[in-house]
């Protein structure tokens, strides 16, 4: 989309100062846009931005490329482990390597999609990637950070904390279309199906479900464009840091 002056100036002037920490989190459900909404708004405050659902994503396609058993708990972990999944922060947005190779496209196909909320409800693996996002924010403290957890669980001490919401057909049509730019056609029917499958999924497990946390402050995306919703974040974000000084 282009931008006009006016627009540029004032995006340009919304930088964080260099030396403030600050960790932001976006929690929400498939589809909600957080992916988008967590890059764009890192570029316009000068942040990091950590996808989380990449993490599981990408361990979801190694237990299938190795042929891991699902069920087989403490292998897929030790595998994961062993893959020292990292990002390669010299990209915008960073994307992530498992044995120091770049996993590309893989993980967002629909064999990892359909897996990955089986796979993320392992205990012993959420204690895995909560560990390592922590250490992530010790090497990146200026992020937004973007999951199902973030702002409940791995950061409850967040500077500002998002959850993004919209409705589930908006969000199933949004995942239908990026699907297709990748060449997959799914009716959109069949991905409200899966979406508010992997919802259920996500939101009953033990450890670490997807909720909104109490101090959040919560968007529903369903009317709003990509650049409303960036807007309205970095506006809330700045109003908070003049707040506390
Ligand atoms: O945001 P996404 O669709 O890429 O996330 C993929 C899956 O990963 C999602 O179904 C739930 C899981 N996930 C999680 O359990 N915790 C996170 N912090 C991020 C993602």
């Amino acid at each position: 989309m282009l931008q006009s002056p006016a627009t540029t100036n004032r995006r340009t002037s919304q930088v964080i100062p260099p030396d403030t920490p600050i960790i932001i989190t976006i929690d929400g459900p498939a589809g909600t846009g957080k992916s988008t909404v967590a890059t764009e708004l890192a570029r316009r405050l000068g942040l990091d931005v950590l996808d989380t659902g990449a993490m599981y994503r990408a361990a979801t396609a190694i237990a299938i490329d190795h042929g891991i058993d699902p069920d087989d708990h403490e292998r897929i972990v030790r595998t994961v482990a062993d893959a020292d999944l990292h990002f390669d922060w010299s990209k915008t947005p960073p994307p992530i390597l498992a044995w120091l190779r770049p996993m590309d496209d893989r993980i967002r196909d629909e064999d990892v999609s359909a897996l990955v909320s089986k796979i993320s409800a392992i205990p012993e693996l959420r204690r895995h990637m909560v560990r390592k996002q922590r250490l992530i924010f010790q090497q990146h403290p200026r992020l937004v950070s973007e999951g199902r957890d973030q702002g409940s669980v791995v950061f409850p001490d967040a500077t500002v904390k998002f959850y993004l919401d919209a409705d589930p057909r908006v969000r199933a049509r949004r995942r239908a279309e990026q699907l297709a730019r990748r060449g997959f056609v799914v009716p959109v029917d069949e991905m409200l199906r899966r979406i508010l499958e992997r919802d259920e999924q996500d939101s009953t497990r033990s450890d670490g479900p997807l909720v909104c946390p109490e101090d959040a402050i919560v968007v529903d995306t369903t009317d709003m464009t990509l650049d409303e919703v960036v807007d309205h974040l970095a506006g809330l974000v700045h109003a908070r840091l003049d707040r506390d000084g």
